[in-house]
């Protein structure tokens, strides 16, 4: 009786040590970057971000400040058939003086096509692939990156996959102050961020005021310019874009978002603007999730909720991306905190990889609308196949094997019929 009994156990030892739930790692330090020094006019952190129709706009610093703010670019490599001028800027903070922040539009330029490029007529050749014209595209996402030994897996798992466009909801470089650590960010991104249009929106470790003596955002407008003229905000904090029959909405938590608010009157301009017949999906990214079971931030992203879900829902938004939790959850299509087949999907991805860890603990029982949860580092995939199909995967850094680990497809809001089946939908937006 002892012997089987003492079987049993080892079998189920076994058998429980098989099935056992996968370790979460520690947070990892944050990146050694040696002094590598160049010349002064040697562009530095390069990154690119679409700047309307066919427009990108090149990034770059240099530690010169002469150094010219001219784009040399073409389809062969060390031809550079056309050349562009942009304009510059530069900021002090404190003791921190930043380089020559420059900021160059290139364009008219094709689909799908491999630009070579080189930044301030010297220097290294980068190059870059536009997004295509239309349907599929594939968007790489990762919000809460920092600059960690995990920051360095997800970057790495992002570079094995092909896709056209970066979408990152906020918390960039953690710097928190550091100015130097928003350099440091700088080169750590730019063989990805140089290749492919990275398209971001602020979160909080963004904000650096000290009051009475610095703004908030001011490095982060500096040097994360995105497309906000082009989408008719007066505001980087937020902004809008179109790609490949996809209408990207990137808000602002950090920024006023009541119904008297500039935010507020500009995304209800830009959601009727929004044509489903030329852009089939609406997705919207912003930091604070609004749907979070997780206990960090509990609560935190409610009033923004309050403010702009029911414009959001009118509108048929389809995806909802956010960071700011150190974890990964996605819902069901849900509106008002339930259930609802006419709502977004809701995605939590704040699990990019920053020094400050993973955040564990859930609430308890799941809400009705969570389907999927789990505090691991790791990076998302949204490939929208065609109008009505798109397939997001969640992909998690198993120490450092990229290992797909949730999947689903997505159809389009308005392939569901929402707005047949209520035509009260759009006069809520219409609705002065
Ligand atoms: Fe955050």
């Amino acid at each position: 009786m002892e012997t089987k009994l003492t079987a049993l156990t080892v079998v189920l030892v076994i058998t429980a040590t098989v099935t056992a739930d996968y370790v979460r790692p520690q947070p990892r330090k944050t990146l050694h970057f040696p002094w590598n020094p160049k010349s002064s006019s040697h562009p530095q952190q390069v990154h690119i971000s679409l700047a309307g129709d066919k427009h990108m706009r090149v990034t770059w610093v240099t530690r010169d400040g002469s150094s010219p703010s001219i784009v040399e670019y073409g389809i062969s490599p060390g031809k550079y058939s056309s050349i562009a001028q942009g304009e510059s800027t530069s900021y002090q903070y404190l003791f921190y003086s930043s380089g020559k922040i420059h900021h160059t539009v290139i364009g008219p330029l094709e689909h799908g096509t491999v630009y070579f490029y080189r930044c301030g007529g010297q220097g290294p050749e980068f190059q870059l692939k536009t997004p295509p014209s239309q349907l599929p595209i594939t968007f790489a996402v990762a919000g809460d990156l920092g600059q960690t030994g995990w920051t360095k897996s997800t970057l790495d798992h992002i570079d094995q996959c092909k896709y056209d466009v970066h979408l990152l909801p906020g918390d960039l470089s953690y710097a928190d102050y550091m100015q130097h650590r928003w350099d440091t960010f700088g080169e750590l991104v730019q063989p990805l961020a140089s290749a492919r249009p990275w398209m971001v929106t602020e979160g909080n470790h963004e904000e650096e005021s000290i009051p009475l003596l610095m703004d908030g955002f001011e490095s982060y407008n500096a040097r994360w310019k995105m497309p906000f003229e082009e989408s008719g905000s007066s505001s980087n904090l937020y902004y809008s874009f179109e790609v490949a029959g996809v209408h990207v909405i990137m808000l602002g938590s950090y920024a006023d978002f009541d119904e008297y608010s500039n935010q507020y009157s500009w995304l209800k301009a830009d959601l009727l603007k929004v044509d489903r017949r030329r852009t089939p999906w609406l997705v919207v990214l912003f930091h604070v999730p609004w749907y979070n079971s997780n206990w960090a931030h509990q609560g935190e992203g409610d009033e923004m909720m309050a403010a702009m879900e029911p414009l959001l829902y009118a509108a048929g938004v389809d995806i909802v991306l956010a960071g700011h939790v150190h974890a990964y959850e996605r819902s069901e299509r849900v509106y008002n905190g339930m259930p609802d087949p006419c709502g977004a999907v809701h995605i939590t991805i704040g699990d990019g990889g920053n020094r400050e860890g993973l955040a564990h603990w859930y609430k308890d029982p799941r809400p009705k609308w969570s389907v999927f949860r789990e505090a691991s580092f790791g990076h998302g995939e949204l490939r929208m196949v065609n109008s009505t199909h798109a397939f997001w995967s969640w992909h998690r850094n198993d120490d450092d094997e990229p290992v797909r680990s949730d999947q689903v497809w997505i159809t389009s809001v308005a392939s569901a019929g929402c707005f047949t089946k209520n035509p009260e939908l759009r006069k809520m937006l219409l609705a002065p």
